[in-house]
């Protein structure tokens, strides 16, 4: 799941899920739920949807050897999506669930804010249930199933990232006591980790960030191309930069461990958006002087004020 600021808060979303009725969507009927899950309505998935999944998967699963880290490889092989098929959410939960407790829950797409850190901070992953059509094989705006489940769930089988990425849920609820700048700053956060996070491996650079692991062109080009900056993880840096939603990063940040990321993070952050506060946002692309510098870009085919 992306996430995105929303202007009104919504109230947190009940343990209990209340099941509504029946809905008509553009992508078919199904049950809603008052508090935005859906079922998988896996029986109404069409054999092109089938198809389209198959051939991503087996796209990806070919680019991520050498290029996801070894945590995302060894979490996929454990999970064992199928391949030739969209997987049930049923049978992927039982094996999330006996690994770290975390489980899948369905829904239309993109939720408020509030909802999405509410199911974060209980262990439970929003993926979209429906898939890309085959026109947009290489690129989609919205998440989809493909990226929600082929991109963000395995590491939610890693012990560190599955505490991670709770305590980022309770640091959301948290944070929307402190207003829109700190959760714009929390977003930040998420973005250059979860989404498009890069890792130091004893054998090179790797990627861990769902943003690229379901992308073909970014799983190339984080790693291999000159154009964009690699820069040592740094918290503060990290959550006063801006960044581009509908292009290729201009800079990544890259993490030494999952242990380096829970430490930074674990503190109390209420301290930080008051320090935070006073001080000026960066570009995507600027590389500061005390930067960590691993590669700076080259900027090649950098478009100019693309980042929010
Ligand atoms: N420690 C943060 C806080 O107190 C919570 C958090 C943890 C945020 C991990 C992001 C990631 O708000
Ligand atoms: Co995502």
């Amino acid at each position: 799941m992306l996430k995105v600021p929303s202007a009104t808060p919504e109230p947190p979303m009940l343990e209990q899920p209340r099941r509504l009725e029946s809905v008509q969507t553009e992508r078919g009927s199904i049950p809603v739920y008052a508090t935005g899950t859906v079922e998988q309505p896996w029986a109404q998935y069409t054999a092109t949807d089938h198809a389209v999944w198959q051939q991503l998967y087996a796209r990806q699963q070919d680019l991520l050897v050498g290029r996801a880290c070894d945590a995302f490889l060894a979490a996929q092989e454990k999970l064992r999506m199928p391949a030739d098929h969209i997987p049930k959410f049923s049978d992927l939960n039982q094996i999330l669930g006996a690994a770290t407790g975390w489980q899948i829950v369905a829904v239309e797409g993109l939720l408020p804010e509030l909802d999405f850190f509410t199911h974060l901070a209980n262990r439970r992953f929003p993926v979209s249930w429906w898939i890309r059509k085959p026109e947009q094989i290489d690129y989609i705006e919205e998440p989809d199933l493909f990226h929600d489940l082929f991109g963000h769930v395995p590491l939610l089988m890693d012990p560190m990232f599955a505490d991670y990425l709770e305590a980022y849920g309770k640091g959301g609820v948290k944070a929307h006591g402190f207003g829109p700048e700190a959760l714009m700053q929390l977003a930040r956060l998420y973005w250059y980790t979860v989404e498009f996070g890069l890792i130091r491996q004893p054998d090179g650079l790797r990627i861990y960030g769902a943003g690229i692991v379901s992308s073909k062109g970014e799983s190339i080009h984080c790693l291999e191309s000159p154009a964009p900056n690699r820069i040592g993880f740094d918290l503060e840096r990290v959550m006063r930069t801006r960044y581009c939603i509908d292009r290729y990063q201009k800079t990544y940040f890259v993490i030494d461990s999952f242990e380096q990321l829970i430490d930074a993070t674990l503190p109390d952050f209420a301290p930080l958006y008051a320090r935070l506060a006073g001080q000026d946002t960066i570009p995507a692309g600027t590389v500061l002087d005390t930067d960590g510098v691993l590669n700076r870009g080259t900027g090649e085919g950098w478009a100019q004020n693309a980042d929010v």
